[in-house]
């Protein structure tokens, strides 16, 4: 990865895979635009216990966010299972320690996007995406879904919604991720690095 190249900061929090998996392939939707690069992030866990420690590096998978990697970025796609219709606690809890980079506008003007993982078919998978573009809005940041021109949005029988890519990952987790799905987490990729290529090029022409 060069330094210079603009990048899309892929930030997922995902404890069986699936949401990892989806955010493998938005950055590759990302990364087959050339000019931008995929920056994968993760969250990490938090505990009810307060004495657990996390590593400070993850056993396996992307390494850690910090605010260096939102404040840098062109745009943020921003992935969570859901839990119980809503986001999951690791990246809510990331999101509520970004004041500082909201109180300095760092993000205003840059392209959002989510993307979530549910068990069940109807589990909620439009509540959370709705749920993540709530704080997105409030950094000032521009929400980009999935246009009906995709149109693997009409044929799914999974996931693959109009506020972002989702997953059915079945009650055991383990229902791949399939080609409809697929082909929107790398569309929703593709849209985002053009997006995001457009808004870094109006904002330094500021
Ligand atoms: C506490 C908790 C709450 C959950 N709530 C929901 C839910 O509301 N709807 C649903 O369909 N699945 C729910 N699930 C299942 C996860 O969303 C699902 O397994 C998801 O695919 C996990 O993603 P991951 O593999 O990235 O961890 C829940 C799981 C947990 C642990």
């Amino acid at each position: 990865m060069s330094a210079e190249l603009p990048y899309i900061l892929v930030l997922y929090y995902s404890r069986s895979g699936a949401t990892a998996t989806m955010a493998r392939q938005i950055a590759k939707g990302i990364e087959s635009v050339p000019g931008i690069e995929a920056r994968l992030r993760t969250a990490p866990p938090v505990s009810p216990v307060s004495e657990a420690v996390a590593p400070e590096i993850p056993e396996e998978g992307a390494v850690y966010v910090d605010h260096d990697d939102l404040r840098h970025a062109s745009g943020l796609a921003l992935g969570s299972p859901t839990r119980f219709g809503n986001m999951a606690s690791p990246v809510k809890y990331f999101l509520d320690t970004t004041s500082g980079l909201w109180l300095n506008g760092a993000m205003v003007d840059k392209p959002a996007c989510a993307f979530t993982s549910t068990a069940s078919l109807h589990g909620g998978q439009e509540t959370t995406l709705i749920s993540m573009l709530l704080p997105l809005l409030h950094h000032g940041m521009v929400y980009a879904g999935i246009p009906y021109s995709e149109t693997a949005l009409l044929e799914t029988r999974g996931g693959g919604t109009p506020y972002g890519p989702s997953h059915v990952a079945g009650p055991r987790s383990d229902r791949p991720v399939d080609d409809h799905e697929r082909e929107l987490c790398v569309a929703q990729g593709k849209r985002m690095a053009r997006l995001g290529l457009a808004l870094h090029a109006m904002r330094e022409a500021e």
